[in-house]
């Protein structure tokens, strides 16, 4: 089977979440079931070209490629992703992809990622390389399934190539005036109201993924059941159910060559689920670094999050007055909207023996924190899969968390289980989205951290688990199967 895998961030390469981990390791699982796999990505200025040993693919050359009306010099450069075969392709464009971030609030934000789509099409022209699925992953790059059938289905090449369109996250659309019909060279009789590409008045990229793709799937059971409704589907419902027989949910995996106590390189001190005492002197090293006072018998509960609405910062600042009475330390990652920065850096200032904030990004510090936190909260108001919660489980950082989505679908309540007659507990969970809710499961976990040899077995039910790529990877690959069927 041969897979296109298009996407806008990828570890090592450019990361702001955890699409880049998916990128990174969803085609080497694949790789390993046979597959061949290409993944594309644009080439921001911010990928080192030396460090990651991307090399000028001279036999593609120059592309030309109109945006917009201005037609632009597109050129790739490959690389390998580490560890393996998978070769990924750098479509390079200067003058969108040299800026200061992966994405912009720019007026031509658009149009970065139109290129970008026709850059993936032409290249794979220029190879004579028909994949079998093409994978879309987010709105940045829903118009290639509209493409494919469309403006490039002149192309002989493609007249076997599914697309498979994968959500991330629903809440991110790309809408843009209607002037982008133009930019993007789609036809104008597919935007009226309620049409394929349309959106309440604007065009959206996420709708015309949708609309267009074979398949869609998102990233986990729970939620592929909730953009179904009005409350999680940002207005995209109807679109969703119209497609609902095509509609799947697979569970995001972990990398464990990346994330594994045992063998990660960024911890001054490995463990194991044999061996828990490494997970102590983390926590000891982890509260020294932030110059905070260390007790074994004191939780450190942590956070690593973009600090935005959908990770449900705003019931955790109004939880905040009762969660610090709370015999609790918090170290807190993040960066994203002003007023939470802002709000952490200041807890940081007034309770320094009590929270500890770092706000910007910091992949090593993240590693730590998994590894050094006796808890960590994910109380998000939705959450597609969330991947924090399950290398927590790994870690034997017990996840607390809001049941939703993938949250839902990974962390299993303690509590409930043993209600239940179960003992296969692993965290602690709320339903309700509210601060009382969210303090309630905290103040549980708390408790409960006393309890020396119960909440080892709550760590031990995590560890064990396996999240590995391999099964979801399996499951990618007969979606496949479904999506060349579909496209006959
Ligand atoms: P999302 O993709 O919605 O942000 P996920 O839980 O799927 O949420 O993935 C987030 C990923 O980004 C994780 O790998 C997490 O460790 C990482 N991350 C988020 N914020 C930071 C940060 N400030 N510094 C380092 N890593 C971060
Ligand atoms: C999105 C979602 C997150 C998911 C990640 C990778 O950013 O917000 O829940 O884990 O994509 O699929």
């Amino acid at each position: 089977m041969k897979i296109a895998f298009v996407s806008t961030e990828c570890v090592p390469y450019a990361k702001t979440g955890g699409l880049a981990d998916v990128t990174g390791a969803l085609p080497k699982a694949l790789e390993k079931l046979g597959c061949e796999v290409k993944v594309f990505l644009p080439k921001y200025s911010l990928i080192d070209e030396s460090t990651h040993g991307l090399r000028y693919n001279w036999d593609v050359g120059e592309i030309q490629i109109r945006v917009n009306g201005v037609v632009h010099s597109v050129h790739l450069h490959q690389a390998k992703l580490p560890n393996s075969n998978v070769e990924v392709n750098f479509i390079g464009c200067p003058h969108y992809f040299n800026r200061g971030g992966i994405y912009t609030n720019d007026i031509d934000e658009d149009e970065r990622f139109i290129l970008f789509s026709k850059g993936v099409i032409e290249t794979l022209q220029r190879f004579r390389w028909a994949p079998d699925v093409i994978q879309c992953n987010d709105w940045q790059a829903g118009l290639i399934p509209l493409y494919i059938k469309d403006n490039y289905s002149w192309d002989k090449l493609f007249d076997n190539t599914a697309t498979l369109f994968t959500i991330h996250n629903i809440g991110y659309q790309g809408r843009f005036p209607k002037s982008t019909l133009l930019a993007a060279e789609i036809r104008g009789d597919l935007f009226y109201p309620d049409g394929p590409v349309e959106f309440k008045d604007t065009v959206s990229f996420m709708k015309t993924g949708i609309v267009f793709a074979d398949l869609i799937n998102t990233v986990s059971n729970k939620y592929s059941h909730e953009i179904l409704t009005e409350e999680y589907a940002a207005g995209l419902h109807d679109t969703l159910r119209a497609r609902k027989p095509d509609v799947y949910g697979i569970l995001n995996g972990v990398d464990y060559s990346e994330w594994d106590p045992e063998a990660d390189r960024f911890l001054p001190f490995s463990y194991s689920n044999k061996d828990l005492s490494g997970k102590l002197k983390n926590k000891k090293f982890l509260l020294e670094h932030f110059n905070m006072p260390f007790d074994e018998n004191v939780p450190l509960i942590g956070m690593i999050s973009r600090m935005v609405l959908q990770k449900g910062f705003d019931v955790f600042a109004d939880a905040l007055d009762d969660l610090l009475k709370l015999d609790a330390q918090w170290l807190i990652l993040g960066s994203g909207e002003e007023r939470y920065e802002n709000l952490f850096r200041s807890l940081a200032k007034s309770f320094p023996q009590k929270v500890g904030t770092y706000i910007g990004f910091s992949n090593e510090l993240s590693h730590l924190i998994e590894a050094g936190a006796d808890m960590f909260l994910m109380p998000s108001r939705y959450e597609p899969c969330g991947l924090n919660q399950i290398y927590g489980l790994k870690y034997g950082t017990v996840p607390i968390v809001r049941k939703t989505g993938g949250l839902a679908d990974t962390v299993k309540d303690w509590d409930e289980e043993k209600h239940h007659g179960f003992d296969h507990g692993n965290g602690f969970s709320f339903y309700d989205y509210s601060s009382y809710a969210l303090f309630k499961s905290v103040e549980r976990a708390v408790n409960t951290f006393k309890q020396k040899d119960i909440w080892q077995k709550i760590q031990l039910n995590g560890m064990k688990l396996d999240c590995s790529w391999k099964k979801s990877a399996e499951k990618y690959l007969e979606l496949y199967k479904l999506a060349k069927e579909k496209r006959g």
